[in-house]
Order: structure tokens, then C-alpha cells, then sequence
């Protein structure tokens, strides 16, 4: 693998060449090397979605970016790594049908399960399995923690909590511990995404959700068996975030009990998983899906649409503590975070809803 900190000005180039090598891999069985047997995929959930809109690639956006590559030596895909002096305000909020300002149900809701997603980065939860965390007992006072997982090979790990009192299953996932330094170690390889034809997601997001699927899934599916009324809500911060959708892809796309009235995917700082393909189906499941992006957090601008990616789900921009803009198409546009490019940071990426994600505070 080639880490992107041996990248400079050929970033655009190279990173296409590897787009281009990965494109020229075979799609695989997306059963094979996991050691549970999981249920077969369900023919009617994995259709892929026209895409009915052209998405600019070729904007003013990407020539920003390029420009920026030129300028900013501490900078990333030609975003800032750390807040930049010469970055202009945040565009002027305009009320419309496409942004709107969040409720406050909705911000403690954002905030909830921002609270809950940083749990998996407590030790004392994940690897040994004590729901004693500050934010465990703040976002679930009485939850049951039924597994902790994790795999050393990708650095990813996460936990099977239930909350009675909620009436929620809590799948939660973590990232890497080293974040900033898996940031300016991306590569932007896609590969494949076997269940819908067409689509295709990073091949290291896919590989390190693929490496604990065994580990949870059947605990899921064994409480979704005992509580059959119960929410089934995933949520991730960071890297996290990317196995929390490809996550609740899975178990949407195996099993008829998951449906979009009682699955639901909150990500926090989540970066771009798949191509414009994957976007658009995972726009046409109409799971819900809900992806927090705080101020200038660079993470959820990685890897760059110019490199084939795009976001799906309803995108809430925490611009200040109080307030946050959701963008309500469920696909991304320019009207929220995208805004800010390339004035980004990687501090932003740790403060959300004024919770530390990324340390167990
Ligand atoms: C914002 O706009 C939406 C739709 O355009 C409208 O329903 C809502 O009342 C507006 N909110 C405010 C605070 O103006
Ligand atoms: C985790 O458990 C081990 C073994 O019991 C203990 O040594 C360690 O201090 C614990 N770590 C945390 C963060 O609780
Ligand atoms: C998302 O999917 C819905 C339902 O399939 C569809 O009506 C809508 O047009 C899609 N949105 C975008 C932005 O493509």
C-alpha cells in the first residue's frame, strides 16, 4: 500500500491510478472468509438505484482544491489539516426546504448518539467489557453490554449494548486509535461492494468491517430474536462511522426483521464510503441515516468526490453549540459542510455536540 504522506503533488494522478487498478478486480463472494454463516441476501434489498442526477466532479470545488494543493503545505487532498488563519466565515444560514435548521429534539438526538458512539473508545468498555464510562452512563444509564469486539489486523472494534428502558439494541463501532495519522495514511483503493452490482466502497473501510462481522452479528441477531420490538440503532464516530453503515447494510440486506422502521444509522465524522453507485443505494433502501459533520471537520471531506466518492444520508452540520443546519437531501450537496472547502481541520474532527470523540473522557 502506498500511504498518502509519500504523496504529494501527484496525489490526483496516482490516487486515480490506483482508483483504476482496483476498478480491475473481480468482484468476491461477500461471505467469503467470514466464520459465521449468515443468512443469504435478500433479492430485493440489493437492487442497485439509478442515479438520476449528474454530480460535479468538474466544479469550482475540485479546481479550489487544486489550486490549494499548490499553497498549503500542511494540507491533505488540498484541505487543511489544522485550521487555516485566511479561512473565510461559514456561509450565511438561509432557512429553505433543503437547509434547515435543526430542532432541538433533533440536536439531542445528534448528541445522543455522538455520546454513544464515543463509549467504544473507553478501554474500561472495549476490550474489558464494563459499562462504567462516563458518557456510557450518561446516553445509557442501564445498558446491558452484551459483547465487545475488535481486530488488531485493522484497528477497529466496537460493542453489542441493549437499553431496556430505551427499547434499543445499540451496535456501536470505533476507529483506529491513531486517527490523525490514519487520516494521512488513506489510500482511496475501491473495490467492489458484492451485494449490489455496480457499486462500489473503499476496499480498506470494506475489509476492516468484513474482519469483526462474525464477532457481532450473531448477537444481533439473537437479540433481535428475544426483543423483537426493540430499535436497532448503529452508530459510529470516525472510521467507526464506515463500519456502521456497511454494518447496517448487512443486516438490512439479511434479515427481514431489520426494516427502515426499526433500523436506523447515525455517524459521526464519517468519511465517504463508496462511489456514487453505493450513494444512491443506499439512498433508495430509505434507511434512515444520519451523518453529523462537526465545523470543518476534514474527515467527512475524505476521499474527495474528485476520486469517485460521494455521501449518502441526511447530513447535519454542527456549525456552533446551538447551532446545527441539516441539509435535507439524502444525498450530499454543496449547502452544508462542503461549503467550507478546503478550509478544513483536523481538530474539529474531535469535538462533537461539545463531546470528546476519539480519547474516553
Ligand atoms: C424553514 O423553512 C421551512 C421550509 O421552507 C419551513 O417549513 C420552516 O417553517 C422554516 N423555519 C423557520 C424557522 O423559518
Ligand atoms: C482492563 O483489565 C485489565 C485486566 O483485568 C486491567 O489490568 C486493566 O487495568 C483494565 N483496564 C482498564 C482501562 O480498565
Ligand atoms: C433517494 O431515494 C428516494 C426513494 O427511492 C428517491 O425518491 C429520491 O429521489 C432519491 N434522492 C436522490 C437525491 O436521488
Amino acid at each position: 500500500m502506498v500511504s498518502f504522506t509519500s504523496i504529494t503533488k501527484g496525489a490526483f494522478l496516482v490516487s486515480t491510478m490506483m482508483l483504476s487498478l482496483a476498478s480491475a478486480t473481480t468482484a468476491e463472494d461477500d461471505t467469503a472468509g467470514v466464520r459465521v454463516a449468515l443468512p443469504p441476501l435478500i433479492p430485493s434489498r440489493v437492487q442497485p438505484a439509478p442515479i438520476t442526477e449528474k454530480h460535479s466532479f468538474g466544479s469550482d470545488r475540485v479546481q479550489s482544491i487544486e489550486r490549494a494543493e499548490d499553497i498549503r503545505p500542511n494540507s491533505f487532498q488540498g484541505m487543511d489539516m489544522d485550521f487555516s488563519v485566511d479561512a473565510p466565515p461559514f456561509v450565511e444560514f438561509i432557512n429553505s426546504s433543503s437547509v434547515m435548521s435543526a430542532t432541538a429534539e433533533q440536536i439531542q438526538q445528534f448528541k445522543m448518539f455522538a455520546g454513544v458512539a464515543s463509549t467504544a473508545y473507553c478501554r474500561t468498555v472495549v476490550p474489558n467489557g464494563s459499562w462504567s464510562c462516563k458518557n456510557c452512563l450518561e446516553y445509557i444509564p442501564d445498558g446491558q453490554l452484551l459483547t465487545t469486539f475488535g481486530s488488531i489486523i485493522t484497528d477497529t472494534s466496537g460493542l453489542v449494548v441493549r437499553s431496556d428502558a430505551q427499547k434499543t439494541i445499540h451496535l456501536v463501532f470505533r476507529g483506529t486509535n491513531s486517527i490523525r495519522q490514519s487520516i494521512t495514511d488513506l489510500v482511496f483503493f475501491q473495490k467492489d461492494y458484492p451485494p449490489v452490482p455496480g457499486t462500489k466502497v473503499h476496499a480498506g473501510f470494506y475489509d476492516s468491517y468484513k474482519e469483526n462481522l462474525d464477532q457481532y452479528f450473531p448477537i444481533v441477531q439473537e437479540q433481535i430474536t428475544e426483543y423483537p420490538d426493540y430499535n436497532i440503532v448503529i452508530s459510529g464516530h470516525s472510521l467507526g462511522g464506515a463500519q456502521a453503515l456497511l454494518a447496517g447494510l448487512n443486516l438490512y440486506q439479511r434479515d427481514e426483521r431489520v426494516t427502515i422502521d426499526n433500523l436506523k444509522i447515525y455517524t459521526v465524522g464519517c468519511p465517504r464510503v463508496g462511489n456514487p453507485e453505493f450513494a444512491h443505494y443506499v439512498n433508495s433502501t430509505s434507511i434512515p441515516f444520519f451523518r453529523s459533520v462537526g465545523r470543518r471537520d476534514i474527515v467527512p471531506h475524505l476521499p474527495p468526490q474528485i476520486l469517485g466518492y460521494l455521501h449518502a444520508g441526511v447530513e447535519s452540520w454542527e456549525v456552533s453549540g446551538e447551532q446545527v443546519r441539516v441539509c435535507t437531501s439524502t444525498i450530499e450537496t454543496d449547502e452544508c459542510s462542503n461549503s467550507i472547502i478546503p478550509f478544513t481541520s483536523f481538530l474539529d474532527h474531535l469535538t462533537y455536540y461539545s463531546l470528546n470523540e476519539g480519547l474516553c473522557l
